[in-house]
């Protein structure tokens, strides 16, 4: 991270000592660090101490005519590659989730155009409240990055989740974000689909699949890592979106291609979602009953919008276009077929049998089809297949793995 620039804004916290540790720690590894100190940070660690061990100037006020003078609070927010909140409050997080802006540091937060990466510290009832559980995900849907907090004895003599990450991992986090974001798909965007779709027959009813859009996270999340900028849009499923990943909740197909055309244009697009081909006709406004004597209703259904061969078909189309087949006999030769059909660049085909446990499954093994050929992957964690097809995707972007 040599040459890299952090803004790291100091809340108000008992573990703002340790942010003097982690200004160290940080340029230890070679980069700058500029301060923004809150007003409650001010009561826990000194401005004089920060000042002295970042060797700049520290910020405090937002109305200083001196601070204005020398350098604006926008230019400030802009200023550096990565701007880090540690310790992240309850507060500082309320306040960016709900974009208020009353002070310096609130203020820098909304206005900056760089990622933000954040280390929550507070007591493990404020932490597990509804309302900080509520900002976590929203900042997270926004692209906000977290590192912590930790379980453990907290300053206040409770236990439990809380405690900021230490210094050493906080550093580390930065470094591997530094690391990933010169990485191999850096500058270019990404879309990935995931999980079921969900289809009503009536408000309490459903129509949907055993997806569980683990494959779709791991390649979401490894893509991130890569440095391409993420969208991710997901059905509904049960796991944590990857840090770093914009996420947009779906339920119905048509929801789903809604919000991938709003994530065009994109140079990589990744369909790995079990989109329901069909829906049934008519959703009932209210929930449907039995009514005595009256015959079994029939289920009318209605082709879904195919999501993959509508992005084949885009004006934007991405300059990558990756679909996923689902099989369970003549894996390759129905995947073959499949790439044409649906006019996508390469299929990754797997064997959804259910001997097979993938559908659920941590495992995969993979074909991955291409106007090339079929390349064969042995049995892997998803993870690792996600990996693998970043590792693909940059060669085919960038020329470069
Ligand atoms: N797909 C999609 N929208 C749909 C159906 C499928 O985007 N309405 C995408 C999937 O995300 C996947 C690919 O198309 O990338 C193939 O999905 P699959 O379920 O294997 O194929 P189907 O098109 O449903 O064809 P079939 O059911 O006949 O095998």
């Amino acid at each position: 991270m040599r040459g890299k620039s952090v803004l790291l804004i100091i809340g108000g916290g008992i573990a703002a000592y340790k942010s003097l540790a982690l200004i160290r720690r940080i340029k230890e590894r070679g980069a700058t660090v500029r301060a923004i100190l809150t007003a409650a940070g001010a009561e826990f660690v000194t401005p004089l101490s920060v000042a002295s061990l970042s060797g700049e100037k520290v910020f405090q006020d937002l109305f200083s005519l001196t601070d204005e003078a020398e350098m604006g609070h926008i230019q400030l927010s802009r200023s550096a590659d990565l701007v880090v909140v540690a310790p992240a409050t309850a507060d500082l997080m309320a306040k960016l989730a709900n974009g208020l802006a009353n002070d310096l540091a609130s203020t820098a937060l909304l206005a900056t155009d760089k990622p933000v990466l954040m280390a929550p510290a507070m007591n493990v009832r404020m932490w597990n409240h509804a309302a900080t559980q509520r900002n976590l995900a929203t900042l997270k849907q926004d692209g906000v990055l977290f590192v912590g907090p930790n379980d453990g004895d907290m300053a206040c003599g409770e236990f439990g989740p809380g405690r900021m990450a230490e210094p050493l991992e906080i550093a580390g986090t930065i470094e591997n974000f530094f690391a990933s974001n010169g990485g191999a798909l850096s500058g270019l965007k990404a879309l990935v689909t995931a999980g079921p779709t969900q289809e009503p027959l009536d408000p309490v009813r459903f129509i949907a699949n055993r997806s569980s859009g683990k494959q779709g996270y791991a390649i979401a999340d490894a893509l991130a890592r890569a440095g391409a900028e993420t969208t991710l849009v997901s059905g509904p499923v049960e796991i944590v979106a990857p840090s770093g990943v914009k996420l947009l909740k779906v339920t119905t197909a048509r929801e789903m291609l809604a919000a991938c055309e709003s994530a065009l244009p994109a140079d990589v697009a990744v369909c790995t979602a079990a989109v329901a081909d069909w829906r049934p006709e008519i959703a009932a406004n209210n929930k449907i009953k039995k009514e005595k004597g009256a015959a079994t209703p029939v289920l009318r259904l209605v082709e879904n919008p195919d999501i993959l061969a509508t992005l084949a078909g885009h004006a934007r189309r991405p300059g990558l276009l990756i679909g996923f087949a689902a099989e369970t006999e003549n894996v390759v030769e129905q995947a073959v077929a499949k790439r044409l059909r649906k006019g996508c660049d390469w299929i990754v085909a797997n064997d959804v049998s259910p001997a097979t446990g993938i559908m659920g499954g941590d495992r995969n093994t993979v074909h991955v089809v291409t106007a090339s050929g079929v390349e064969d992957w042995p049995e892997l964690d998803k993870r690792e297949v996600g990996a693998r097809l970043a590792a693909k995707i940059a060669v085919a972007l960038k020329g470069a793995a």
